[in-house]
C-alpha cells in the first residue's frame, strides 16, 4: 500500500499538475487530513466535492479523495465558512485528504476527460490537437473520426444511449463525421477549435445561452451531453491507473450527479 506522499508525488508527476494551463482552480493536494507517511488503503474519486461524496468516501474509510472540481480558487479569501467550512470539517473529521485535478485532467493525454469520453464512446482513432489563444498554448482537443457519418439527430441519439444522458444539440447544415471533444463548460473554446482543426461537429458538456447564437454562425453541429456526464470518465480512468500502479490500493469512483429534473418540451 502506498503512503500518502508517494501517491501525491505520483499524481503530481503523472498529471503534470503544476503545468496548470492558467487554471483559476487550485490543483494538487489542497487539504492534508492525515500524515504524509500514513498508508493509503482506499482512494475515492469523484467529479465534485459535496456532502454526499464525502459521506460516501468516509463510509469506505478512504484516506484520499481525488476530485475534478475543487473547492478553492486562486482568488479565494481564506475563510473556511458556510458550505466550504462544513466540507473541510467533514474531510478533516474523517481524515480524508483532498487532491484536485482540474484543467490538468481535462487536457491529459492518457486519462484526460476528453480522451476518456472518446474511448467510452467507442472512438479508437482520434488525435489530440493543441489549442492556442493569442498565440499562447492553453489546452488541447480530441478530434475523432466517425467510421460512418450520421446526421445530428442520429448522433445525439447515439450519445444519449451510449452514456445514458439527455442530450441537447444545435444542428448545422451538415452531417457528423469529424468530431471535436472537450468536456464540461468548454463552449467558449469552439472558435479556437475551428481554427486548429477541420471539424463538422463539437461535443461539449454544458449549454450556455451566451454562446448559443454565436454557435449558430459557426456552421458546426454542437452537442451538449451535460457537464457532469462528460467529466466522470477521466476520473474512472485515473482510478484504474492508480490501481494498476500501486499494489493493494483500492480505488472507488463515487457517482453523485446533480439532482436536476426536467419537464416539458418548450423553451
Ligand atoms: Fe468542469
Ligand atoms: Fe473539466
Amino acid at each position: 500500500m502506498p503512503k500518502l506522499y508517494e501517491l501525491v508525488e505520483f499524481l503530481d508527476s503523472y498529471l503534470n499538475i503544476h503545468d496548470d494551463y492558467g487554471d483559476v482552480v487550485l490543483n494538487g493536494l489542497v487539504l492534508d487530513a492525515c500524515e504524509a507517511e500514513d498508508e493509503v488503503k482506499t482512494v475515492c474519486l469523484a467529479c465534485d466535492v459535496n456532502r454526499k461524496v464525502v459521506e460516501s468516501a468516509a463510509e469506505r474509510k478512504a484516506s484520499l479523495l481525488i476530485t475534478h472540481h475543487g473547492i478553492f480558487t486562486r482568488h479565494d479569501e481564506a475563510r473556511l465558512v458556510g458550505i466550504k467550512g462544513k466540507l473541510v470539517r467533514m474531510l478533516m473529521e474523517n481524515h480524508i485528504s483532498l487532491y484536485v485535478a482540474h484543467l490538468p485532467l481535462d487536457f491529459h493525454r492518457e486519462v484526460g476527460n476528453h480522451v476518456a469520453l472518446a474511448k467510452t464512446l467507442g472512438f479508437e482513432n482520434f488525435e489530440l490537437v493543441e489549442l492556442k489563444r493569442h498565440s499562447r498554448l492553453y489546452g488541447n482537443v480530441v478530434i475523432a473520426e466517425l467510421k460512418s457519418e450520421m446526421d445530428a439527430e442520429e448522433f445525439a441519439g447515439f450519445l444519449a444511449e451510449r452514456i445514458k444522458v439527455s442530450v441537447e444539440f444545435q444542428q448545422a447544415d451538415r452531417n457528423v463525421k469529424r468530431l471535436a471533444i472537450i468536456t464540461g463548460s468548454s463552449m467558449s473554446m469552439l472558435e479556437d477549435v475551428i481554427k486548429a482543426a477541420d471539424i463538422d461537429s463539437f461535443l461539449c458538456g454544458e449549454f450556455k445561452h451566451g454562446y448559443a447564437f454565436h454557435h449558430e454562425e459557426l456552421g458546426v453541429n454542437v452537442f451538449y451531453a451535460t457537464h457532469y456526464k462528460t467529466e466522470i470518465y477521466g476520473l474512472q480512468f485515473l482510478g484504474e491507473k492508480l490501481k494498476n500502479t500501486f499494489k493493494g490500493l483500492e480505488s472507488v469512483f463515487i457517482d453523485v450527479p446533480p439532482l436536476i429534473k426536467r419537464v416539458g418540451n418548450g423553451w
